[in-house]
């Protein structure tokens, strides 16, 4: 369960929480349903908070999947990556590599028992999504981004968390930059989307 805040600052794992739409409820219940399963039980979790993952393998020409892969499908086709808002909200881009290295930092690390542990998981440098847009339309020599306005029901304008706790109980730090992540996303191997379930009837 992400953090939320209404200004750009970096916010920790024990800010009160206010999911905005359905799918920030779905994750907070699951965090609900392991602490209780923890206390229950004596069990031990850490609930890793990823922020906006991108990278290699995501999921292609699907409106279902991060922006970064929203607008690297764009770029393919040739279209220009089609910004909400004024392209000035941020979000904390993690790349998938460095996630994979949290969660193998916490699979090797044990938790306090009988509870849940909240860990944000993220670069701790947010960005703007106009500034991935402008960046990977470079790297990709595409058009130029489009500021669209407008915004999806449920979005929240900045999503940006502190990396600290993280860092201090599992030893884990982003370590792709933005640069370095932006630059070989533009060329990295997308797979394609799930496919709808056709119902016989
Ligand atoms: C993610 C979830 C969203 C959930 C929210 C809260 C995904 C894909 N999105 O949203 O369902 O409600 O966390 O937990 O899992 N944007 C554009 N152009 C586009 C698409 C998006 O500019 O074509 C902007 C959005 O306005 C937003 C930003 O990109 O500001 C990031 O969007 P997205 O990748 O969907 O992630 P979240 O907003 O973090």
């Amino acid at each position: 369960m992400r953090r939320l805040a209404e200004s750009p600052e970096l916010i920790g794992e024990d800010a009160p929480v206010d999911p905005r739409s359905t799918y920030a409820a779905t994750k907070l219940a699951q965090e609900h349903l392991a602490s209780a399963w923890a206390r229950q039980t004596g069990g031990a979790v850490w609930a890793l908070r990823y922020h906006n993952i991108y990278g290699p393998r995501m999921p292609r020409d699907t409106p279902y999947a991060g922006v970064a892969s929203i607008f690297r499908s764009m770029l393919e086709r040739g279209d220009a990556p089609t910004v909400l808002e004024d392209g000035h909200q941020r979000r904390d881009f993690v790349h998938v590599t460095d996630v994979a290295a949290a969660n193998v930092a916490a699979l090797s690390t044990p938790a306090p028992e009988g509870r849940l542990e909240a860990l944000n998981i993220c670069s701790g440098t947010p960005h703007t999504v106009g500034d991935f847009a402008t960046a990977l339309a470079a790297a990709m020599n595409g058009p130029a981004p489009v500021i669209a306005g407008g915004a999806r029901p449920g979005d929240v304008r900045h999503v940006t968390a502190d990396p600290a706790k993280a860092r201090e109980v599992l030893g884990f730090h982003a370590r792709t930059s933005f640069a370095a992540g932006v630059a070989a996303f533009a060329t990295d191997e997308l797979r394609e989307p799930p496919r709808t379930m056709a119902l016989s009837t």
